[in-house]
């Protein structure tokens, strides 16, 4: 049963003054898609989408402690309409790296013209003097992390830093390689994987990640795509008196206190359903079976 202790608490960004609550909004299930080409031009259902803004504009301004965030990759609706104006203690997060073809493929964009663009797009885009937080998404595999240097394009995402255009840097589909070799061209506040119930590849990494006090926020967290379905999960939440989700997403804030969830959703009954996850304490004897249906028990 949804319960009165919210264990959503915060985050503080290391390096920064920026305490997040640990639940956020991805904001990429708002595109729309044409055929095969998913995330592509202007949202599916611009009334559900703009009532999913305003639902989050509503939340956003009730008084809280700690500042919400919102996940945007460029490509996204314009926020700057369905968000603005911002409340002061919104946090948007995007990121750079890739740039769609007009077969809707994902292509590597890591030049320096590339990346300076891509932030200024985002500037324009969003209407602010300066991001947040900005992501670098490595491209040597579009489906996982895989190896090769990021050194160039993070020194000149370090460049756009020093000019004042970017706030925080973090990294996105990334390998603890890559992770080592970024930290010595600056300071990394988050990384955002592939990972969730099912998909548990990145557990050490994010231990690891914890002690050095750098967010780790999973994209994909309720299966992304092809959402996550299983019946040790239904049982759980028939139990628990919650949805599938809402014990996905218990799940995930239960884990180490660096992970951050941004579920996604075009649907206002979800965006509240998701919300109010972080009420649902999942006793132990329970998260062993959920462990297990990532194979990790
Ligand atoms: N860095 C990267 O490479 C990368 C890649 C992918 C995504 N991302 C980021 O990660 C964020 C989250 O990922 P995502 O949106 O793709 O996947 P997700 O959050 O794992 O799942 C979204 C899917 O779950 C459904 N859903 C959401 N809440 C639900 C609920 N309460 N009950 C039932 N179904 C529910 C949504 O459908 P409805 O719309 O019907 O609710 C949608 O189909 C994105 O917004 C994006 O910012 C980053």
């Amino acid at each position: 049963m949804i319960g009165q202790i919210d264990l959503a608490r915060h985050f503080t960004l290391s390096g920064s003054a920026m305490t997040l609550s640990r639940v956020g909004y991805g904001a990429m299930q708002l595109a729309g898609r044409d055929g095969d080409k998913l995330v592509w031009g202007p949202p599916r259902d611009i009334d559900a989408a703009n009532r999913s803004s305003a639902t989050c504009r509503r939340k956003w301004r009730e008084p809280h402690r700690y500042r919400r965030f919102l996940w945007s990759p460029c490509q996204e609706p314009d926020h700057k309409k369905a968000l603005s104006p911002y409340p002061d203690d919104l946090v948007i997060v995007t990121k750079v790296g890739a740039r769609r073809g007009e077969d809707g493929s994902w292509i590597p964009a890591f030049s320096r013209g590339d990346l300076t663009t891509a932030i200024h797009d985002n500037l324009r885009n969003l209407g602010l003097d300066v991001l947040d937080v900005v992501n670098l998404r490595s491209m040597f595999s579009i489906h996982e992390p895989a190896e090769g240097s990021i050194e160039a394009p993070l020194a000149v995402l370090a460049e756009l830093q020093q000019k004042g255009l970017v706030r925080h840097i973090g990294l996105s589909n990334v390998t603890p390689a890559q992770i080592a070799e970024a930290r010595h061209i600056a300071p990394i506040v988050c990384v955002q994987n592939h990972y969730n119930l099912a998909h548990r590849t990145d557990d050490a990494l994010i231990a690891d990640l914890a002690r050095d006090g750098i967010a780790y926020v999973p994209f994909f967290p309720l299966g992304g795509f092809t959402p996550l379905q299983s019946a040790t999960l239904s049982d759980v939440a028939a139990r628990l008196g919650a949805t599938p989700m809402q014990v996905a997403l218990a799940w995930l804030l239960q884990r180490p206190p660096n992970i951050l969830v941004i579920p996604g959703t075009s649907s206002i009954e979800h965006l509240r359903e998701n919300l109010q996850s972080s009420m649902l304490q999942i006793p132990p004897e329970v998260i062993a079976d959920l462990d297990a249906i990532g194979g990790s028990a």
